[in-house]
């Protein structure tokens, strides 16, 4: 660390460049300190909710001007708001005054400012309106390493909130502070890797109807070789004791409870299966990998194979993965000039013709069904797709069956080009192609799982689980931003909402979990590395769990590492996603710091998320009154898989910033 001199320099050469422009500052005392202006800081690393953070301007670059008073020196931002700054060891204080600017005058602004030092509150202003006059601050930062200057919108949201660090400087001995990016977060595994002994994972109960064909794959997790038995299995049924595959036909409705049993030569594990032969598919909600938010217009058969491959390779198939699904441009692009994907969308008879990218859809799923799992396809009810690709307008019927006769187990159905030809803004023309296209698939001869993807139009939830199995909630998860937030957060508090109306065989769809190697619908190409950091991807993973959602990740299965499988494939953390009870977790707080879900479960335990939403760790807490319970409770923490022991009254811990705290609690009997 440089303590030497240089600062003696620093203040002359800055006290001559202040003179020069005439710029007016209180020197201090000490003649070892000099003044370092926060504007002078590169602010491109300040993050705000709505422009750009300016220097020595208000967001909108006018003078600075808080309460009437007019500041030469400053910087003008918008709730949400962040800045790290690096304190170089040398940094004495940090000083300003700060409020709403008058810009929006009269407007419902409300913000409130944090100053952190090594992830403790220096100080906070409370929340602050429009018009009302600064406050200053000057606090000592000797000895810290980093400053976060915060702005937070407070829980009426980011609108009208311009805020300014008005005459905001730093006092430095030596080096001069300097902005950074947020320290990185190591990827740390919690998840321990599977024990060697047989563990039977994913659903507890499965739903088919009377003679579609079976098809599942014992997920278990444990060293191979392997070799799979049942008991009990419905008359139609077989099971191959080396693949764990079932497979067959069940022509008699009712609910069956089998036993899958899994041995390797360190033990066995045996679990009870229901299955439940009726007209109810997805009794949990569906879990596998789609292909948008990585391959988009470039999907082809070959990438979808690679994909089923990887399902099995890596190890998530023996967590529950089992669908393996196309998204958009599968289809020939209407008026397009490409040969790969340009020409007839149809056949004479009306039939859907797949691009030259997928030359024999028949041969794809089964090559996907061969490996024990499910493939999945996509369209939209207009004319057209989302990319412009063939629709399903007018031609339902026969698409249904074409997707029957090809093997697809599971429709995507979007809502793009619809309005065009139908549309309107009753419920009734909401849920109408959605009614068309779940009877086409009731008539197939196969059980397709019907997913709705028309962003929570005409409140999806209420009826969603007459007309298909889920439902997106919200627009697309990628395109999302909320603040400091990243956008799976306000998806998740959307999503959240709508927990009354999940159950088995009807799930609220937050869309996809997007980590590992994923990619951008706009900027194209082969994707990048999730910005993600370690603690919000066990935050979304959690979120998703609690709320019962379909499990569908939609990176890049070709570019799975190590810590996005630990995040996909936790078992236990999937048993709270799967649970057979199928109760979506419910709201028990939220505030701008803190978000705490809380889902019953089958045994009776309770599953317990303690999301902290705040840029510091801090501690979080349920306790027993607040969720119904009385008694000790054994307390599990899911990501670590380990207990954390028998509690009274309440659970405590320090949440990271941005990070969870995923328990479940089991009565202490
Ligand atoms: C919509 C959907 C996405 C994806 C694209 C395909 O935007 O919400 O999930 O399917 O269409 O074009």
């Amino acid at each position: 660390m440089n303590t030497t001199r240089t600062g003696m320099m620093g203040f002359g050469l800055l006290t001559a460049i202040l003179l020069i422009t005439g710029i007016a500052f209180a020197a201090d005392s000490s003649a070892e300190n000099h003044t370092v202006w926060l504007s002078g800081l590169d602010l491109s690393k300040m993050t705000a909710g709505w422009g750009k953070p300016q220097p020595d301007l208000s967001i909108q670059s006018k003078p600075l001007t808080i309460g009437g008073k007019k500041f030469d020196k400053g910087v003008g931002t918008h709730a949400d708001s962040v800045l790290y700054v690096d304190l170089r060891g040398t940094t004495e204080r940090f000083s300003a005054s700060v409020g709403v600017d008058d810009e929006v005058a009269g407007q419902p602004a409300s913000i409130r400012f944090r100053i952190i030092g090594d992830d403790q509150e220096l100080w906070n202003s409370g929340p602050m309106k429009a018009g009302e006059p600064a406050k200053s601050v000057d606090v000592s930062v000797k000895g810290l390493k980093v400053l976060i200057l915060s702005v937070d919108p407070t829980s009426d949201g980011v609108a009208y909130d311009h805020a300014d660090w008005a005459d905001a400087r730093f006092l430095t001995a030596a080096d001069n502070p300097r902005a950074i990016d947020p320290p990185a977060e190591p990827e740390t595994i919690l998840t321990p890797a599977p024990a060697p002994m047989p563990r039977i994972n994913g659903p507890k109960v499965y739903g088919v109807r009377p003679n579609s064909p079976f098809l599942y794959r014992i997920p278990c997790t444990g060293t191979r070789p392997m070799e799979f038995a049942a008991e009990n299995l419905p008359a139609g049924l077989s099971l191959d004791g080396k693949t764990g595959i079932v497979t067959g036909k069940i022509a008699q409705a009712g609910t069956t409870i089998a036993v899958l049993i899994a041995k390797n030569a360190q033990g066995q594990d045996r679990r009870e299966f229901r299955i439940v032969v009726g007209d109810t598919l997805a009794l949990t909600p569906p879990m596998g990998w789609n292909s948008w938010y990585i391959h988009y217009n470039r999907v082809t058969d070959a990438i979808m194979r690679q994909s089923a491959d990887v399902m099995i390779a890596s190890g998530m198939a023996d967590f529950g993965y089992s669908y393996v699904n196309i998204d958009d441009c599968w289809m020939v692009k209407v008026n397009s000039t490409d040969p790969e994907i340009g020409g007839p969308t149809r056949d004479d008879k009306g039939r859907l013709i797949g691009n030259k990218r997928f030359p024999d859809m028949k041969a794809m799923t089964d090559y996907i069904h061969a490996k024990g799992l499910k493939a999945g396809i996509y369209i939209s009810p207009g004319p057209r797709t989302c990319a412009g690709y063939e629709g399903s307008f007018g031609h339902e019927a026969l698409d249904a069956k074409t997707f029957a006769d090809w093997g697809f187990d599971f429709l995507k159905y979007d809502w793009c080009s619809y309005g065009e030809k139908a549309g309107g803004d009753k419920l009734e023309d909401f849920m109408k192609p959605y009614q068309v296209m779940y009877a086409e698939l009731l008539k197939q001869d196969r059980d397709i799982v019907l997913n709705l993807c028309q962003y929570g139009m005409g409140d999806v939830w209420k009826w969603g689980a007459q007309v298909g199995h889920c439902w997106r909630t919200t627009g697309d998860l990628g395109l999302e931003k909320a603040g400091n937030l990243p956008g799976f957060y306000s998806i998740g508090f959307s999503n959240a909402k709508h927990f009354e109306f999940a159950k088995p065989g009807g799930w609220n769809d937050p869309d996809y979990i997007l980590i590992g190697w994923v990619g951008s619908a706009f900027t194209g190409g082969e994707g990048e590395k999730t910005t993600l950091t370690a603690n919000e991807q066990y935050s979304y993973m959690s979120m998703w769990s609690l709320m019962a959602a379909p499990l569908i990740f939609s990176g890049d299965m070709a570019k799975l590492d190590a810590f996005a499988l630990n995040i996909l494939c936790n078992a236990e953390v999937i048993d709270i996603d799967q649970d057979p009870l199928g109760k979506q977790a419910k709201i028990l707080r939220q505030t701008d710091r803190e978000f705490v879900l809380v889902k019953d479960l089958e045994d009776g335990s309770k599953a317990v998320g303690l999301f902290n939403l705040d840029i510091v760790s801090q501690p979080l807490a349920v306790s027993w009154q607040d969720l119904g319970l009385t008694g000790k409770q054994r307390v599990r923490d899911l990501w670590q898989q380990k207990d954390l022991g028998v509690l009274d009254g309440e659970y405590k811990t320090s949440v990271p910033r941005h990070g969870v705290s995923l328990v479940r609690l089991f009565p202490n009997l």
